[in-house]
């Protein structure tokens, strides 16, 4: 078997922490010596000594990679050296956008052993299917008059027939795959005409060649009572960027928190690698104190090895991770001993 050629890119705050078990118990699943790893060091330290957040010649190596292993970036909120949002945009999205990870795929599953919010969750297992390159996110905007009482900022959500097409064939396709077989597109149609109409339409038109498939609507809003009071009725659900990065969070409150929500940023063409990060961010009020769960950046290495063809081993990863799950005590336990635990298992 060829070797797993991977970029790794922990980042800011608790990125490297949760990054590194799950390089961890990656290696403990494929062997050692069957991965080779390129680190970046991408992120506030970089950009503070350096003024680069990622250049071209970077996002260049990168892209030679089979695959992303990504942590998080992003500085504290009080850390005035750094302008809001500069990394996240200039490191986080411009990855995603660059190589084109049509599908930010992130599941959300209450495992056995673990304690969700709600009084009575029911059996939860669903992905969101989120658009990764599109929307709100592409920085479509302006703003007239700036600092005036007459200030004008707009942000355009960009939607093609092409990028929403892409997402919602995705979605279908692994609905097939699935037991219930169900796509819930969540948007905002009676507010949002323009792109409600459109992603309405490809749904209703991909899903023609999915007879299996069945498939409904929510509004985004209406949806999020329905993630709280009956999210076991969720199978796949399908969105555009910025609904989706809310959702998610959500899911992932509801299934037993941030740290054990994983996702993949997925290049579905095949022209460049795909990312696989945790949901969470850089959580710069825990840093540096070894207490982030780093099961979401574990699972996060799960689904890239689902991906990049080593099925066995995300198998024996999700179930080195179901099993700590069950018998785990949060509270006692170091970033490092949870990603020791699971490695041993694999
Ligand atoms: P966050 O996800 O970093 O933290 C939210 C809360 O969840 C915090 O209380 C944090 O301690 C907790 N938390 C997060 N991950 C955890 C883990 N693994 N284990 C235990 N607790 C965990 O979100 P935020 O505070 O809004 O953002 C912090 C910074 O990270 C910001 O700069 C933001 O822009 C950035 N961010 C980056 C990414 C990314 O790189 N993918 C994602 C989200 C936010
Ligand atoms: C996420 C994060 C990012 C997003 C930010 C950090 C740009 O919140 O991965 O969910 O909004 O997509
Ligand atoms: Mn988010």
């Amino acid at each position: 078997k060829n070797i797993l050629d991977l970029a790794l890119i922990p980042g800011d705050g608790i990125g490297p922490e949760v990054t590194a078990e799950a390089l961890k118990v990656l290696k403990a699943a494929i062997g050692e010596d069957n991965v080779k790893t390129t680190e970046y060091g991408l992120g506030a330290e970089h950009w503070l000594e350096t003024g680069e957040t990622l250049t071209d010649e970077t996002l260049d190596a990168i892209r030679g990679h089979q695959a992303i292993l990504f942590g998080a970036v992003g500085a504290a909120p009080n850390d005035t050296r750094i302008p809001s949002g500069l990394l996240e945009r200039e490191i986080l999205l411009k990855l995603r956008f660059t190589f084109d990870h049509a599908v930010n795929f992130r599941p959300s599953v209450l495992y056995p052993g673990t304690t969700s919010p709600l009084a009575n969750p029911g059996n939860i297992d669903f992905v969101v299917f989120r658009e990764g390159t599109e929307g709100l996110y592409v920085g479509n905007g302006g703003s007239m008059r700036t600092g005036t009482k007459h200030e004008v900022a707009n942000e355009t959500s960009v939607n093609t027939a092409y990028g929403v097409e892409r997402v919602v064939r995705a979605a279908f396709e692994y609905a097939q795959g699935r037991e219930r077989k169900h796509v819930t597109l969540l948007h905002k149609h009676n507010v949002l005409v323009h792109a409600g109409h459109l992603w309405n339409r490809i749904v209703n038109e991909v899903g023609q060649e999915f007879p299996e498939v069945t498939h409904d609507y929510l509004h985004v809003d209406a949806a999020m009572i329905f993630l709280t009071t009956d999210p076991g009725r969720f199978d796949v659900i399908l969105t555009d960027n910025m609904f989706g990065d809310i959702v998610t969070d959500l899911a992932a409150a509801v299934t037993g928190g941030i740290g054990l929500a994983a996702s993949g940023n997925l290049n579905i063409n095949g022209t460049a690698p795909s990312m696989y990060e945790p949901v969470h961010g850089s959580a710069p009020d825990i840093a540096g104190q070894q207490k982030a769960d780093p099961t979401a950046a574990i699972l996060s290495a799960a689904i890239l090895l689902e991906q990049e063809g080593y099925a066995d081993a995300a198998l024996r990863v999700n179930k080195a991770v179901w099993e700590d799950l069950a018998v785990r005590d949060n509270t006692t336990r170091t970033t490092q001993e949870v990603g020791d635990a699971i490695a041993a298992a694999v």
